[in-house]
């Protein structure tokens, strides 16, 4: 009864908004459209008026020009973009509704994987994953990921994180690092990211960084597959489709990437299979070593499900500390004061293992994280289908229309920032020195239940690479005049990360 009140009261709201707000989805303002090809021509090397790999850049001219909504038809298929953060607010703070009328929040991306998985890889794939998918089988899938990433069971994988930090970052001015350390830092941060991976999902210790120059090894593979998987996708989704016709290069890279990710997941399910049935291995306290224990033992659902983690965590850390490293080395004022906050919280450095109490303290280290992922957020938009007729900005937009959620731009935008290009952590004080941000302005890790399933995972291992970094070492920035953006499907540094690293002995 309540869940058909809610529906017929969702639908007559729809029918008095659009009665009374006669603005509609033809009104939203954006870029002229060709036919069939839409807005494709604007985005056309030497004669487009926008470069798609400077997304974040260009949308805050179409922002000047068009204002906080506006729209673009590639290819017959029409995407709303957002910028105002009550209109953000309004499609990512929606409460899904309960029961069995709950209608979840809608995703449509990464087609050309849901796609490789469900035709040519579906031996050993259950679906699609978890990007793509919708509806009650997102929810499933969600509801598994999400217990692995409860906090008491990340908790256990602090020391062997912080093992790993500790390893490269003690190593940092050592003769085998100086190959990284001088040509980009970069590779240090995938083979954190990677050995991480290694260890939470599989109890593994990968030692990414010695394999760092062997292509063929591989961690080598996984990092490749990561950035090219990630970057194939972004023109595959929003592109024209001809690799619905025939195997275009992108398509076989999302094949290829399909397939290392399968490689190395079934690898290591094989090791588990006792009489054709998976079995914990004794004493190892991994994610998948867990999920078996707890029941799990559909061999193709864990192929899918540990593929999409291993793919969802490697350059999405490594692009994210990279931001972190490059804001906080380039202000001297700030990195002193972090360092005070670390020195405080352990004073023997190396020789001390991190504890959940230390990572609860560094409250200064976390607002310096906030603030470099305000200013340089992995994600350019995020995307949605509207699962409702939504009123946005004064229009009508009907339930099915693409969203993308631009959230980097508004996070940029003095109109919602105070001094928005300004590294100022302090600005989280609340003290009154600084306008309160808008909740919905800066989303890192995106809001609500389809959000980010991996954050603390990978907060975690941020906080723990950038309290040890900081608390041995003062970081010169030597790179570019500006580290910014290249944008595939997510935002990658725009320079290699070049610093100078000078241990710190004690607190001056
Ligand atoms: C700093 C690192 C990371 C950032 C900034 C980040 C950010 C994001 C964002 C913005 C989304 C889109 C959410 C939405 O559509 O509302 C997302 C989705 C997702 N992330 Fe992350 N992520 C990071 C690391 C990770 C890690 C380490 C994992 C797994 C171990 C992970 C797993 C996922 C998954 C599975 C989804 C899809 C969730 C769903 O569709 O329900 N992420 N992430």
């Amino acid at each position: 009864m309540l869940s058909t009140l809610s529906f017929a009261s969702r639908r007559s709201f729809a029918t008095v908004a659009s009665a009374v707000h006669q603005r509609t989805l033809k009104d939203i303002p954006g870029p002229s459209s060709f036919p069939i090809v839409g807005a494709v021509p604007h985005y056309l090397p030497v004669f487009g008026r926008y470069k798609p790999h400077l997304l974040t850049q260009y949308s805050i001219i179409k922002f000047r020009e068009f204002g906080p909504i506006f729209k673009e038809t590639m290819w017959g298929t029409t995407l709303v973009y957002l910028i105002d953060p009550d209109d953000i607010q309004t499609v990512l703070g929606r409460n899904p509704g309960s029961g069995g009328n709950a209608v979840w929040p809608k995703r449509v991306t990464h087609k050309v994987l849901e796609h490789v998985r469900t035709h040519e890889l579906k031996s050993t794939h259950f679906n699609g994953g978890i990007f793509m998918t919708n509806g009650s089988d997102w929810v499933e899938i969600r509801h598994r990921h999400q217990k692995a990433m409860a906090i008491e069971e990340i908790g256990i994988f602090i020391e062997k994180c912080d093992q790993s930090a500790c390893d490269l970052v003690s190593s940092v001015n050592s003769p085998s690092m100086k190959v990284h350390v001088e040509s980009d830092f970069l590779n240090v941060l995938f083979a954190f990211a990677t050995d991480y991976n290694g260890m939470s999902l599989f109890g593994e210790k990968w030692n990414a960084i010695d394999e760092y120059l062997d292509s063929n090894s591989m961690t080598q593979k996984l990092i490749w597959t990561s950035t090219e998987l990630n970057h194939a996708t972004g023109p595959t989704d929003h592109g024209s489709q001809t690799w619905r016709l025939f195997s275009t290069p992108l398509y076989k890279t999302i094949l290829k990437g399909a397939q290392i990710l399968d490689d190395v997941v079934t690898e290591r399910l094989d090791r588990r299979l006792v009489n054709g049935e998976l079995v914990a291995e004794e004493g190892n306290n991994s994610m998948l070593d867990t999920w078996i224990r707890d029941g799990h033992k559909d061999y193709r659902k864990m192929v899918t499900f540990l593929s999409d983690m291993v793919l969802a965590s490697i350059d999405t850390v490594a692009y994210s500390l990279s931001y972190i490293l490059y804001h906080i080395s380039t202000n001297p004022r700030v990195q002193e004061k972090l360092f005070e906050e670390l020195y405080g919280l352990n004073k023997d450095g190396l020789g001390a293992p991190i504890t959940s109490d230390m990572l609860r303290g560094a409250r200064y280290m976390k607002k310096c994280i906030k603030e470099a992922l305000r200013i340089n957020p992995l994600a350019v938009g995020v995307g949605r289908v509207l699962t409702e007729d939504t009123i946005l900005s004064g229009y009508h937009v009907p339930e099915g229309t693409n969203i993308v959620i631009l959230n980097a731009v508004t996070s940029r935008l003095p109109e919602y920032v105070e001094q928005p290009e300004a590294f100022i952590p302090e600005r989280y004080d609340h003290d009154g020195k600084f306008k309160k941000i808008h909740p919905f302005v800066s989303l890192p890790f995106s809001f609500g239940p389809r959000s980010c399933v991996g954050r603390r995972l990978a907060e975690q291992a941020m906080n723990i690479f950038v309290f040890r970094l900081f608390r041995n070492y003062r970081l010169e920035w030597l790179g570019a005049d500006k580290l910014d953006a290249i944008t595939t499907l997510i935002n990658k540094p725009d320079a290699p990360l070049l610093f100078k690293f000078t241990p710190r002995e004690s607190l001056h």
